[in-house]
């Protein structure tokens, strides 16, 4: 008899150990930046470790805006919360993932969106996770490059004109001739255009212009006689959210310059040099 306060500490001891570590957030899918045109799909999955899961909740910036309790019958609630508006009946929940849609993403839309997941009586057990999501306006097209003849000689002053899709946030430029990105002394400061959309977004659409003098032995490429010209658009340095255009221009070079005035001076009959 008086080893039962120990055994139940024991027990005790060893229920809480398991609590501790069990429970946790694996996963939380939320886009960290997303053109306000799309659908987009929250995604939360848990690992119970044994407990019986009490509830799903989603919430922005603190605000709950959806609830799931896998009770008898299975409750899916909604509430408001300013620019979440849910998919109706396109979300699914277990025991082991919550996945919910939201539409008409706003400025408003962006936040901080936290899935928590609560374990079943006595414990009530908590465990949440967060990701902050930005609502964007993306660029729909790739940058504009203007200005670009189909033929160069060496020597030549090449002016060309980049510039991108209006956007929020706005892109940033870089020009690359034959893959080499362009210097600094090459390139005219940036310009900018703002605007605002109806939906509110602050656009900006930005220009930049690159001139240079085409030289043989920094320019060309000697294995072939294309000049290659790129216009990156950057957006936060998102891999998949770069955009880019590229030009290609033929280079006449001086030998076929010269044998070019050859045939020509011959045709017309005048002596070449
Ligand atoms: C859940 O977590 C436990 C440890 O608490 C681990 O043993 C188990 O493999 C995990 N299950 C899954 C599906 O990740
Ligand atoms: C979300 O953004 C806030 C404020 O910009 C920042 O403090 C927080 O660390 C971010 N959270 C995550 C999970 O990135
Ligand atoms: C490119 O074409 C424009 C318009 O035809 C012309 O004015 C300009 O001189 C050309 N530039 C070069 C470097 O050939
Ligand atoms: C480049 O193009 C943009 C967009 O068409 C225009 O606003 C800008 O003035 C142009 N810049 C130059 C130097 O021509």
């Amino acid at each position: 008899m008086d080893y039962w306060p120990l055994f139940l500490l024991f027990i005790f001891a060893t229920g809480q150990r398991k609590t501790v570590n069990g429970l946790f957030v694996t996963n939380i899918e939320v886009p960290e930046i997303v053109d306000y045109r799309v659908r987009v799909k929250l995604s939360c999955s848990y690992n119970m470790s044994g407990h019986k899961l009490n509830s799903v909740k989603w919430y922005k910036d603190g605000e709950e805006f959806f609830r799931y309790s896998p009770m008898t019958p299975p409750t899916f609630s909604q509430f408001h919360v300013a620019g979440v508006t849910i998919v109706r009946d396109n979300y699914f929940c277990n025991e082991k993932t919550c996945s919910i849609e939201i539409k008409d993403l706003k400025l408003s839309s962006s936040g901080a969106y936290r899935c928590e997941v609560s374990g079943d009586a006595p414990a009530f057990k908590l465990t949440s996770r967060t990701a902050n999501m930005t609502v964007a306006a993306l660029p729909q097209h790739e940058p504009l490059i203007n200005g670009v003849n189909r033929t160069y000689r060496v020597n030549d002053f090449i002016v060309a004109n980049c510039s991108s899709d209006w956007s929020s946030p706005a892109a940033t430029l870089t020009w690359y001739i034959n893959d080499e990105k362009a210097t600094s002394d090459m390139v005219q400061p940036m310009q900018e255009t703002t605007m605002t959309t109806n939906d509110g977004f602050a656009v900006r659409l930005r220009s930049l212009e690159l001139r240079f003098v085409f030289d043989k032995h920094r320019d060309m490429m000697y294995s072939r006689d294309i000049l290659k010209l790129k216009c990156v658009a950057d957006i936060n340095d998102i891999g998949f959210l770069r955009r880019e255009k590229e030009t290609k221009s033929y280079i006449i070079r001086d030998d076929n310059l010269r044998n070019s005035k050859l045939i020509t001076s011959r045709n017309s009959g005048l002596k070449f040099g």
